[in-house]
């Protein structure tokens, strides 16, 4: 088997590690890593989550058959994830479904014996639109007198971030990017005016004043164990929690209806055949070879996101309209679609790595090369309202994919038009279709380009030049 490379993301459970190679991750255990795995690992609430899709597809391998030695006495491989995606990149619903699918587990296993050892929404995945599981080394037996390790976190992570949106209408996706272990228990006191967080509503007292005893064990020489002991966390007592976590954060909902970007479907200022046009050169440009990930920036409903998807394996799809985002989740989501991500992503503020030595949890564009982005109506919104050079976008671009479809509409088009309306006159003289296009020419080889017949967008298929 070709050889695997540790994930620079993998090191804070000391029991086990993750290795990635070409087509495969490879999840090493150690001796004592082996145990927990051995005590736990053919219990029916892991069957049974293996079986239903919950929990990534896992098989037993010899760790030297895949090279790995040393403190690693067992291992398993998974498949690969299309595409790795991140908490603060997630929309509302993403999150509250991997919350959910946590809490599910949690209670699963907790009824078999099984205690899962965190809840960090790093441990979920979506498969396009389908939330799984991945840390198959979470899992361990469950003591007596153990508390759930994860509950703090589940409210850090998952809970005090819904919150946010639900209660207060404020995106936690800058929260979460901000701190990779999320929103303590003491910022949410702060955040939440007392007519929300007050006990006698009852639907925080087992969040804020659980998380906050929580934080005071965390704080002091405490045992947890003990005190968890002493308060009865028996699993009847633990389950009666999870229990009422899912009930509250199946509660909780996105307040927003209506976005800048959330009436666009129509596409109406596309006329005459434009969007045919358009359609059809989009499909020629991806079909023309076999494609295993396509991007698709500046996704909006994922129109163009689904004519990818039926020619390639996998489309990422992005937008900066969490509102657009969320909804084009719940679309997919109900048809059952795995083959298309959607995924809130800024592209003027896109974000490094962040966590231990900015590595941890790398950026976008460090997590896999699509070896094709659409960037489709989007290039005029980033360089007026944003004021990112056209030579920017293009090197962004270059750097990501080696191929590209791009739509450059042009200076005399109705929308650039608009953007212009509040902007300094004379500053961007400099966008049109032949400054755009010497630029191009400098970064790609075109293939093919067509102007649409409004007359007033080119749109193009490049390659990079190697
Ligand atoms: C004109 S629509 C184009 C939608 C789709 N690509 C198409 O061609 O039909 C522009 C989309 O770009 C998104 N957008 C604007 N600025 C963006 C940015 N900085 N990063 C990511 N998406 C952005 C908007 O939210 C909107 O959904």
């Amino acid at each position: 088997m070709p050889p695997v490379q540790q994930d620079p993301g993998s090191f804070r459970d000391p029991l086990s590690r993750v290795f990635v190679g070409e087509d495969r991750v490879v999840r090493a255990f150690t001796a004592t890593g082996k145990a927990d795995l051995d005590a736990v690992w053919s219990r029916k609430s892991i069957a049974g989550a293996l079986s239903s899709g919950e929990l990534i597809e896992s098989t037993m391998v010899d760790p030297a058959a895949v090279g790995l030695s040393g403190p690693w006495v067992a291992a398993m491989t998974h498949p690969r994830v299309p595409f790795i995606s991140y908490p603060y990149e997630w929309t509302f619903t993403m999150l509250k479904d991997a919350a959910l699918l946590q809490l599910r587990l949690t209670r699963r296993t907790l009824a078999d014996g099984v205690g899962l050892k965190d809840a960090t929404p790093y441990n979920v995945q979506f498969i396009g639109s389908r939330a799984q599981f991945i840390d198959a080394g979470s899992f361990e037996v469950r003591r007596k007198s153990d508390p759930w390790y994860g509950y703090r976190q589940f409210c850090e992570m998952f809970l005090y971030p819904l919150m946010l949106q639900s209660y207060l209408g404020v995106g936690f996706q800058p929260f979460l990017r901000g701190a990779v272990n999320g929103i303590s228990p003491g910022t949410m006191r702060k955040l939440l005016p007392a007519s929300i967080r007050h006990p006698r509503k009852g639907r925080l007292t087992h969040v804020v004043l659980h998380a906050a005893a929580q934080n005071r064990f965390a704080d002091t020489e405490v045992e947890v164990k003990k005190e968890a002991a002493k308060a009865g966390m028996s699993a009847a007592v633990l389950d009666a929690t999870l229990r009422k976590l899912e009930k509250l954060v199946s509660s909780l909902e996105l307040g927003d209806t209506k976005s800048t970007w959330s009436e666009y479907t129509e596409r109406g200022h596309y006329i005459e055949d434009s969007l045919d046009e358009k359609e059809r050169f989009v499909r020629d440009a991806v079909a023309s070879k076999p494609r295993r990930l396509v991007a698709d920036i500046g996704c909006n409903d994922g129109k163009f996101s689904r004519i990818a998807a039926a020619h390639s394996n996998h489309v990422v799809a992005m937008d900066a309209d969490p509102l657009v985002v969320d909804r084009l989740y719940g679309a997919l989501k109900g048809e059952g679609n795995e083959k298309i991500l959607p995924l809130y992503v800024d592209m003027s503020d896109s974000g490094g790595g962040i966590g231990w030595r900015g590595r941890e949890r790398p950026g976008v564009f460090d997590r896999g090369a699509p070896d094709v982005v659409l960037y489709l109506a989007v290039i005029h919104h980033v360089a007026i309202t944003f004021n990112i050079p056209v030579a920017a976008q293009l090197d962004m671009l270059a750097d990501f994919a080696p191929e590209i479809v791009i739509e450059m509409p042009h200076a005399d088009d109705p929308m650039v038009r608009k953007l212009l309306v509040n902007k300094r006159a004379g500053i961007h003289d400099d966008f049109t279709l032949e400054e755009f296009e010497r630029l191009l020419r400098d970064r790609f080889d075109v293939r093919s380009k067509m102007l649409l017949s409004s007359g007033t967008r080119t749109i193009f298929h490049a390659v990079r030049r190697s």
